[in-house]
C-alpha cells in the first residue's frame, strides 16, 4: 500500500514535507557515522601511543579513554543559542564538539606528552588548544582541551572531521565529574560559598597531583630501571 505524504490528510496529519524530512534524516545519519568514525580514528591513535609507551617504558600513561557523540538535544540547543539553522550542513560548519574523546592520565606530565605525540601525527591538525591546567577556569576546572581534525576515508572521498579531546588526570576527572553532577543536581543554582569551596577543593586536588608526580620521580631516582 502506498502512502501519500505530500499533502495534509489522515496519513500525514502534521503536513510534513516528506522529501525534505527524508533528505535531512539521511543527512543526520551520515553525520553520525562520520563523527563516530572520527572518534574511532582518534581512539586508535591514542591506544597506539599508550601501548608504545608500555613497550618503551613499561608503564601506561593512559588510565582510561571514553568517548561520546553530542546528543541531538545538545546540538539543537547549541545551534539555537548561536542563532544558526539546525541542518546537517550547519552542524558540520559550526560545531567542533560533536565528537568528544576524554583521556584520563596518571600524571600531569602524561597529559602534555600525549598531546605532543598526537600533534606529531601528520594527518592530525590542531585547530585549537585550551590549557585549563595552566589557566584553570574560575570554577576550578582543570583539563587540557584540544580541537583537532582527523581525516576519515569514505567511499565518497576524504572528509576532514573535528574532534574535541579533553585530557586530564584521574584527580582532575574526579573533581570535574562530581562538580558537573552537583551543578546538574542543583540546576546550576549552587550557592556562591559552595562554588568557592569547590574551587578551593580543586586547588587541593591539584596539589595532590603535583605531590604524586614528585613521589613518582623520587622513586624513579632510587630505582632508575623503572623510568
Ligand atoms: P561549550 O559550549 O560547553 O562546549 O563550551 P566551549 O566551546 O567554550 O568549550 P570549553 O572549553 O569552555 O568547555 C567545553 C567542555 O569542557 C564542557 O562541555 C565540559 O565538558 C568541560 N567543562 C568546561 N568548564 C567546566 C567546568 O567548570 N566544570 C566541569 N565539570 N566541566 C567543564
Ligand atoms: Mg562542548
Amino acid at each position: 500500500m502506498e502512502y501519500n505524504l505530500s499533502v495534509k490528510n489522515e496519513q500525514n496529519p502534521f503536513n510534513i514535507d516528506v522529501e525534505k524530512f527524508v533528505e535531512q534524516f539521511y543527512g543526520f545519519i551520515q553525520i553520525n557515522h562520520l563523527y563516530d568514525s572520527a572518534i574511532h580514528e582518534i581512539e586508535t591513535k591514542l591506544e597506539i601511543i599508550d601501548s608504545e609507551f608500555q613497550c618503551n617504558f613499561s608503564r601506561n600513561p593512559i588510565h582510561n579513554i571514553s568517548s561520546r557523540l553530542k546528543s541531538p538535544e545538545s546540538i539543537a540547543g547549541k545551534l539555537k543559542r548561536k542563532n544558526i539553522p539546525i541542518t546537517a550542513e550547519s552542524i558540520l560548519a559550526n560545531l567542533h564538539d560533536i565528537a568528544g574523546v576524554r583521556v584520563i592520565c596518571h600524571y600531569i606530565e602524561d597529559i602534555y606528552q600525549i598531546a605532543s605525540y598526537l600533534s606529531l601525527h601528520d594527518d592530525i591538525h590542531i585547530l585549537k588548544q585550551k590549557d585549563y591546567i595552566k589557566n584553570p577556569k574560575p570554577s576550578g576546572y582543570r583539563s587540557l582541551h584540544l580541537i583537532v581534525t582527523v581525516p576519515v576515508f569514505l567511499s565518497t572521498g576524504k572528509k576532514i572531521v573535528p574532534v574535541e579531546i579533553q585530557i586530564r588526570t584521574i584527580a582532575m576527572d574526579f573533581w570535574a565529574s562530581l562538580e558537573h553532577q552537583l551543578h546538574y543536581k542543583s540546576k546550576n543554582n549552587v550557592p556562591p560559598e559552595l562554588s568557592e569551596e569547590l574551587r578551593i577543593l580543586s586547588e587541593t586536588i591539584h596539589n595532590t597531583d603535583l605531590r604524586m608526580e614528585d613521589i613518582y620521580h623520587r622513586i624513579n631516582e632510587i630505582d632508575p630501571e623503572n623510568e
